[in-house]
């Protein structure tokens, strides 16, 4: 990487302020679902700890519109970062003021502080230049590990950065890494597994994929696009119909370029989108014959891709040498239709030659249902900055931090 990290600059008995993405999952009475974002910011911290910096933690959580939401304070995920940590985590009910200033400096090296959420401020969102420089009269240096937001050009995330020395955290460091060899320097085969519900969301990502990839596997309800774009039916099923002729520019472009693109052709259905819904494989002749002849008695909803499909795209991740999967295969939050994206991710950590790499908070979340987190070689942090990192684009909470020369 070609940005400063944190290894590259003195911290010792400085005041850092870390831009960390503790954004995590929770319950309705605030209880966190999910620690990994929490998880992957340690080694950041912990490292800023054992060189004796001060450590003045900034993170958003939800979309508060600038408003102060109780639900959305920090205080359970300053909690959790102490039992994390083993170490204390003082808490200030502010993001700026005197409250947050007090606080700071009574700040010892080798000690922990967390602000309130950031967005309670709407000049975070707006990347307001006096909000960013108040952040950065807390501090003597700025490291950003927010990989999750670093697509944003907020004022914790981006404006902090014109007024303070600025480097990149481990975690932000890894996940560059992980994601740049894999779109920058794969090793090839490159398999692409893309899924997921809106096909509008991966556009530019199937566009980029098209010059790094030597296959692309389709699943996901964005499959349904690919399906009517060849002049195919696809039932009740969920379908963006204004992008299907995008969807046909893709699989022509695909195939000028000698990209292997695989669409399924048979698919497991439901009757409804219900938990207990009827099921069953119907493959896209059925599909089509039922639409037609009008016999179709029950709605067909596509679910999950089909078993053909499952085993044909196992079969290019037991071959490749690089893996990028972005999207789930099927609504794999009802056991029915959990096989198809469960398959992948086995697949994928059954090919331990390959560089597997799971993008999208969605994948990863499925991953981690399956238990197979470990067997990837990366997980990413991020939902949008990955998918934008995968599409070829730069980040703004990364090109601001400074340079190594
Ligand atoms: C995420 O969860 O993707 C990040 O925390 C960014 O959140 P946002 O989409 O609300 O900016």
């Amino acid at each position: 990487m070609d940005k400063l990290t944190v290894r590259d600059i003195d911290v010792a008995q400085k005041q850092v302020l870390v831009r960390v993405d503790f954004n995590v999952p929770h319950d309705e009475a605030g209880n966190i679902t999910n620690d990994k974002r929490i998880r992957e910011a340690l080694p950041t911290i912990n490292y800023l700890l054992d060189q004796q910096a001060k450590v003045i933690l900034v993170s958003h959580m939800g979309r508060p519109k600038g408003k102060i939401v109780e639900e959305l304070r920090l205080d359970q995920v300053a909690q959790r970062l102490e039992e994390l940590l083993g170490k204390p985590v003082v808490k200030v009910n502010d993001t700026i003021g005197a409250e947050v200033e007090s606080a700071v400096a009574a700040l010892e090296s080798g000690q922990v502080l967390m602000l309130e959420n950031v967005r309670f401020y709407k000049e975070e969102t707006d990347n307001d230049p006096q909000f960013a420089k108040k952040l950065a009269d807390l501090a003597d240096v700025f490291v950003n590990d927010a990989f999750g937001t670093a697509h944003r050009a907020h004022a914790s995330t981006e404006g902090v950065a014109h007024y303070l020395p600025s480097a990149a955290g481990f975690l932000i460091e890894k996940e560059i890494e992980a994601l740049s060899k894999a779109i920058h320097q794969p090793e090839h085969p490159v398999v692409a597994v893309i899924g997921g519900a809106k096909v509008s969301t991966k556009i530019k990502l199937l566009w980029n994929l098209l010059d790094i990839a030597d296959v692309i596997c389709i699943g996901g309800a964005m499959a349904n696009n690919f399906i009517l774009a060849t002049g195919r039916q696809v039932g009740c099923s969920l379908v963006e119909k204004e992008y299907v002729d995008e969807a046909l520019a893709i699989q022509k472009e695909a195939k000028k370029k000698g990209v292997k693109f695989m669409v399924p052709t048979g698919f497991l259905i439901g009757n409804s989108l219900e938990m207990d819904c009827n099921w069953g494989e119907l493959g896209i002749d059925d599909i089509d014959e039922t639409d037609r002849m009008e016999l179709r008695k029950e709605p067909i909803y596509i679910q999950d891709i089909g078993w053909r499909a499952m085993e044909s795209y196992k079969e290019e991740i037991s071959q490749a040498k690089t893996v990028i999967w972005n999207g789930p295969m099927g609504r794999f939050e009802n056991w029915k239709f959990e096989r198809g994206t469960k398959r992948m991710a086995e697949a994928m950590g059954e090919n331990t030659e390959a560089l597997t790499i799971v993008g999208g908070g969605e994948t990863a979340a499925a991953v981690e249902k399956f238990g197979l987190q470990d067997k990837m070689s990366h997980v990413s942090t991020g939902g949008g900055a990955c998918l934008e990192f995968l599409e070829g684009k730069e980040l703004p909470g990364i090109v601001v931090l400074n340079n190594k020369q």
